[in-house]
């Protein structure tokens, strides 16, 4: 049972960032071998967020049969709601962009049906547990499946897409060599069938702490509170979860109905040390983590591998390792940003645990600052549809 294939790039994780990562390499006439320890279903039915920016959609309009702009649908802003009132954030006349919600496990079986027509080699259910000769020119990932089955893929470049635990990591610098931050608060999260409550998204500040009023579809709605990291997802009742939820909101009338999925998510914040060694590289929730608030995780995986794309290009059809030296510097530059723009949203909006009245008082006027200047609302509007890739 034991096999071993050789390509150009193995690539460790079928998300976002390792099926974006195999198309470009694909149009550029590059092999790669894509595996994932989970399923193809359980990859296609995990539901996570999807705000897309301009960037993010026009790369995924453009690869065949994406539904992300049948199935998406864009907003050109969204609601900063605080002292009980709403203040629109104009994207469009602000930025001159839009963002679009395109839930993540829609654009992951669009990916997934594009790699698989075009021949993709991509397989499910085998688990990376190593990764040897990692100095040299021909890095190897060895995998192993629940059947007994072993796998080497020998490459001449191995990508790490393989999330927050991340083996590739790992191998690059340690499992946790980096910068980290953990929130002092998490989100609670509901889903729920109703109507939407609001055309946009509205991210609301209020003596409560933080919520926020998202959509799914015409019919399912997604919504978060902020709670303790270590709430228990099970210890509310559904109408004490619209009691909260509505509290958070105040002044704006929320539409309830059944709740059929609930969850709590930690905030966090991590960029590792390390993003590149000699020819392994990690990208995506592998190489960073934000906290939900800026909606920026699915967009800076995308960013990370269109640079790594063109560096790996020059690499390897050209044995040029120009860009590839320069890929960790140019990628963090925009990871900070949106650690920052994250980190920023985070502090803004939330209320944190033993918070005085001086820092509740100061935070209203970080909000009335942006909201009431025009370079205020610009802001925040460039950081949340995102900066151009240059
Ligand atoms: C979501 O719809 O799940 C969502 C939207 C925006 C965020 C975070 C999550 O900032």
């Amino acid at each position: 049972m034991n096999a071993a294939v050789r390509t150009q790039v193995a690539i460790v994780g079928a998300g976002p960032a390792g099926l974006v990562l195999s198309h470009l390499l694909a149009e550029a006439g590059i092999a790669s071998v894509v595996i994932d320890s989970r399923s193809r279903e359980e990859i296609e039915s995990t539901i996570r967020a999807g705000i897309l920016e301009q960037g993010t959609v026009d790369l995924l309009a453009g690869i065949p049969g994406s539904r992300v702009h049948s199935v998406g649908s864009r907003h050109d802003g969204i609601e900063l709601r605080f002292d009980g009132a709403g203040h629109r954030i104009d994207f469009t006349g602000l930025a001159g962009r839009s963002v679009w919600l395109f839930p993540q496990h829609e654009a992951l079986r669009d990916l997934i049906a594009a790699r698989v027509a075009s021949g993709q080699d991509l397989r499910f259910g085998w688990t990376a547990t190593a990764i040897e000769g990692a100095d040299g020119e021909r890095p190897r990932v060895i995998a192993t499946d629940d059947a007994g089955g072993a796998l080497a893929i020998e490459a001449d470049f191995v990508v790490g897409a393989d999330g927050s635990r991340s083996v590739v990591r790992r191998a690059i610098s340690g499992s946790h060599d980096g910068f980290f931050r953990e929130y002092p608060f998490g989100w609670f999260g509901i889903l729920c069938e109703a109507p939407p409550s609001a055309d946009e998204l509205i991210y609301s500040n209020s003596p409560d702490g933080f919520a926020l009023i998202s959509q799914r579809s015409p019919t399912v709605q997604r919504m978060y509170f902020q709670c303790d990291p270590d709430a228990d997802a099970d210890a509310m009742s559904d109408a004490q979860i619209w009691d909260a939820l509505q509290t958070r909101v105040p002044g704006h009338a929320l539409i309830e109905g059944p709740i059929f999925q609930r969850d709590v998510l930690r905030l966090r914040s991590f960029v590792a040390r390390t993003l590149r060694q000699g020819r392994l590289a990690i990208v995506g929730d592998a190489a960073h983590t934000v906290p939900p608030t800026g909606a920026k995780g699915m967009n800076l995986a995308v960013a990370d591998v269109v640079l790594l794309a063109r560096a790996l290009e020059e690499l390897l059809l050209r044995s040029d390792a120009h860009l590839i030296d320069a890929w960790a510097d140019a990628a963090l530059d925009r990871i900070w940003k949106a650690q920052h723009f994250s980190w920023w949203m985070t502090s803004m909006l939330h209320v944190a645990p033993g918070a005085t009245e001086f820092d509740r008082r100061r935070q209203l006027g970080e909000l009335r600052t942006v909201a009431s200047s025009e370079a205020g609302r610009t802001y925040l509007a460039e950081g949340y549809t995102g900066w151009p890739l240059g």
